[in-house]
């Protein structure tokens, strides 16, 4: 298994990530969710870093985001659609959405032109729209149209050098400065939303592939590098340290709470809650950023149609959002399954639907019943479900849902949108 931003290679193992990546499993917090969606609920998204915070802001109706961005190097697909359901979803709980267009990326990276990501990314923003994303509490953009993540990206650089760099992404001496830079163009995209122009530090969640960890670690890991204060929850309180100097931690002192003086740092005791938000008070009031370390989500890979990794040059291996209806389903037809070579083997094995690419797209993105989905893996596993008939429900579905978004995507009016681009 190999798994980078750029690329998935051989069989995904969830549990590995969990174990070597410190990514915590979501089946553990999925009951402290308000009305957790289908994903969450059918362990679509495995994983999750600090989503408690989450949680907590969405209980408690404070201020909180979420993020994400999207490379606009060729048309968006079911993987993308999974994403877009993730911003979809925390917006209508009450998360203030940020979009981004990684024009940058696709240009340092795929060397696309700015004319064509400008392109490809209103595509990208036209299906999230269509995909249910309200006008109200959402900010769409490119990044190379961002001053804010552009400015911040340089600075968050300063903190991030060439050893850290190779470790993280395996980068080389022929990788050129730009590719490299956009890896701070992506944290900056993370951690803008907690700007004071954006309404200053709150938590925000980042849902993603599990591809892209490596930004979550290096991001996580800045945001409390660039920040005046580093905070740490520890039994009864909270832990403040600061890179930044010593000097810095006595402007703490005068904090109403309990608290123990070290030599680099201070605890606090009372609730972490209150102390951090005192703590962040203060490094606002110092010019700080006082960044909020970002939560993320970890949904899993979408399989290719025909089987392996889904691929932008092999067309029959994904499910174009703007692919026309028929072609779509007829994509479904041609898929990989989990059913057996024949018929009679079938009704006596039961196919496997764990396998099955068909399977996938109903769990993902075609049936919204739990009932009605458990139904078809019961059937499948007994016997009683063959996949011609089954394959034949999917691409119905499918072919439904193309029609239907495309309509939603000729009507959209992206002028109600915030755009910066
Ligand atoms: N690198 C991501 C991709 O290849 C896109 C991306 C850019 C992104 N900025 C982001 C994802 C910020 C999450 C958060 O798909
Ligand atoms: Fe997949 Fe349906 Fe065939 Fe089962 S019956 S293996 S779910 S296509």
């Amino acid at each position: 298994m190999r798994i980078t931003p750029w690329e998935v290679e051989g069989v995904v193992d969830y549990d590995r990530l969990i174990r070597e990546f410190g990514i915590q499993p979501f089946s553990e917090i999925l009951d402290r969710v308000p009305n957790p969606n289908r994903l969450m609920r059918r362990g679509v998204i495995f994983g999750h870093r600090d989503y408690d915070r989450i949680i907590d802001a969405m209980i408690n109706k404070k201020p909180w985001a979420v993020m994400s961005g999207f490379m606009p190097s060729g048309l968006p697909h079911f993987g993308h659609k999974m994403t877009m359901d993730e911003i979809v979803w925390h917006q209508s709980m009450g998360g203030k959405a940020f979009v981004a267009i990684a024009d940058m990326e696709a240009h340092a990276v795929r060397g696309l032109s700015w004319e064509k990501t400008k392109e490809i990314g209103m595509l990208y923003l036209k299906c999230i729209v269509a995909l249910g994303l309200k006008p109200d509490n959402a900010i769409l953009y490119f990044q190379s149209a961002s001053r804010h993540v552009k400015d911040l990206a340089f600075e968050l650089s300063a903190e991030v050098n060439w050893s850290e760099l190779k470790a993280i992404y395996g980068f080389n001496p022929e990788t050129t400065l730009a590719r490299m830079f956009v890896t701070s163009i992506q944290a900056a995209d993370i951690l803008h939303p907690q700007l004071k122009d954006f309404g200053g530090p709150k938590p925000v969640v980042v849902p993603v592939g599990a591809d892209q960890d490596p930004h979550l670690r290096l991001t996580r890991d800045l945001a409390s590098r660039i920040s005046i204060f580093s905070l740490e929850r520890i039994d009864g309180g909270v832990r403040v340290r600061s890179r930044k100097g010593a000097e810095f931690l006595k402007k703490l002192k005068s904090l109403g709470f309990e608290c123990k003086v070290y030599e680099e740092h201070i605890d606090f005791f009372g609730n972490p809650t209150e102390i951090e938000e005192e703590v962040r008070r203060v490094e606002l009031e110092l010019g700080g950023f006082a960044f909020i370390p970002p939560s993320s989500t970890y949904h899993r890979f979408t399989t290719g149609l025909t089987g392996g990794k889904m691929s932008s040059s092999k067309p029959e291996s994904y499910i174009s959002l703007f692919d026309d209806p028929e072609v779509g389903a007829k994509k479904v037809m041609k898929a990989l399954t989990g059913g057996r070579v024949s018929a009679e083997e079938q009704r006596r094995l039961g196919g496997e639907p764990e396998r099955c690419t068909v399977f996938e797209l109903f769990t993902y993105h075609l049936i919204t019943d739990d009932d009605e989905l458990e139904e078809i893996r019961r059937d499948c596993k007994e016997g009683m479900l063959l996949c011609g008939c089954c394959k034949k429900r999917a691409s119905e579905l499918v072919r439904n849902f193309l029609k239907d978004l495309r309509e939603k995507v000729e009507s959209v009016d992206l002028e109600e949108y915030t755009i910066i681009g």
